[in-house]
């Protein structure tokens, strides 16, 4: 039987060049020659802000909690539908993660809920673009600036994807990629931090130098280099960096074979859409995603679950996605909801990915699709 794996993680041919260069410099620690090209590349593709190669997007939304000054007693807002690294990040500086609603459409913090959860200890707003599809950023930059708060894009999922033309990862004061190999383009492991506040980037360097003014020393500016504040080992090493380096001038071509394929999936299953048997993904106006996810949602939890078995039973793996955390045991110890859960539960158990990566052709994307007839067909 046709075996159809979730995810193929991206190889673009140009690695093992990069990693003959590697072997060659014999300099592997970073940030090193590739480590500066990446954040270069990185950075053109952004419109030029500072950029940061880090060891994850994790501890890239460490750092963000790091330079914000965020302790305990501050408050953070974020949605509950989104990765655990979010919370965990202002969790381990003793800051509070208040929970708002997402909107059903496209998954992403609901902008009517923002303005009920701010208090005075309301230090900072995060937003996920989930499936790199926009947040509505108009009305959640216009919030960031009334109440003072510091903005923290999630775009783990975003390279590649705009919002009216502008890049995500380029709205907040600050921002997180992951380069994870579930990732569009990846190194395996990797993150990076974008600083749209210049002013914050030399402690940013430090933070990522284990809390030393090591950049400074390295670059002749001190006799020596020593501990200067708060940090850890957040830096990106050069053989993941060679890896990354050969993926960056591929973002263009991978995000329009993914939109190909999401297109795809759109044109297969709008008949059943249609039928009402299932939802499909509704970015809003403005927003042009990266084909990162491709998820439908069933008429409830059930379902969802029955659909993924059957689909398993052809060998199509489909995943749901992030239970919410306000749900999870860590969530209900450390964070709060504020405000009605309309649609985070709800839709979360609703949702399913399906694969998704270049190279998976139309064969496959038909076989998917008929799997997912054959199912309703058989419950009904
Ligand atoms: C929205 C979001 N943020 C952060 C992360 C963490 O990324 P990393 O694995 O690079 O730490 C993930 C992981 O998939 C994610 O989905």
């Amino acid at each position: 039987m046709k075996q159809i794996p979730f995810n193929r993680p991206y190889l673009s041919g140009k690695e093992a060049a990069n990693f003959d260069d590697l072997l060659r410099s014999n300099r592997f620690a970073g940030p090193g020659p590739f480590g500066i090209i990446c954040e270069e590349k990185l950075g053109a593709l952004l419109g030029n802000p500072a950029v940061l190669m880090t060891s994850s997007c994790t501890h890239a939304l460490e750092m963000t909690a790091l330079l914000s000054g965020i302790g305990p007693g501050d408050e953070v807002i974020m949605p509950s539908f989104t990765f655990v690294s979010m919370a965990n990040a202002f969790v381990l500086r003793g800051a509070v993660p208040v929970f708002v609603d997402i909107r059903p459409g496209d998954m992403n913090i609901d902008p009517t809920a923002i303005e009920g959860a701010i208090t005075s200890k309301t230090r900072a707003l995060v937003v996920m673009h989930y499936a790199g599809m926009a947040c509505e950023m108009d009305t959640i930059l216009a919030l960031s600036r009334k109440h003072e708060l510091i903005l923290i894009e999630d775009a783990a999922h975003c390279i590649g994807a705009s919002y009216k033309g502008r890049p995500l990862g380029t709205f907040g004061d600050l921002a997180t990629f992951s380069f994870h190999e579930s990732k569009n383009i990846h190194c395996g492991e990797g993150g990076a931090l974008v600083i749209n506040r210049p002013e914050w980037l030399p402690l940013a360097r430090q933070i990522r130098e284990k809390g030393t003014n090591r950049p400074d020393f390295i670059r002749g500016e001190v006799a020596f280099y020593e501990w200067t504040g708060v940090g850890s080992s957040y830096l990106l090493g050069e053989p993941s960096t060679a890896f990354l380096a050969a993926q960056l001038d591929e973002v263009a071509t991978v995000t329009q074979e993914r939109k190909r394929i999401f297109d795809r999936y759109v044109a297969l299953l709008s008949p059943l859409e249609k039928a009402g048997k299932l939802e499909l993904p509704n970015p809003i106006v403005g927003s042009e995603h990266n084909g990162h996810i491709f998820f439908i949602k069933l008429e409830d939890g059930s379902s969802r679950n029955q659909l993924a078995d059957f689909l398993a039973n052809r060998s199509i793996s489909a995943y749901f996605h992030y239970i919410p955390l306000h749900a999870s045991l860590a969530g209900k110890a450390f964070c709060r909801f504020e405000g009605t859960d309309n649609f985070t539960t709800k839709e979360s158990e609703r949702l399913l990915r399906l694969p998704i990566y270049p190279g998976l052709g139309d064969a496959d994307l038909k076989y998917i699709s008929e799997a997912i007839e054959v199912f309703f067909q058989t419950v009904d």
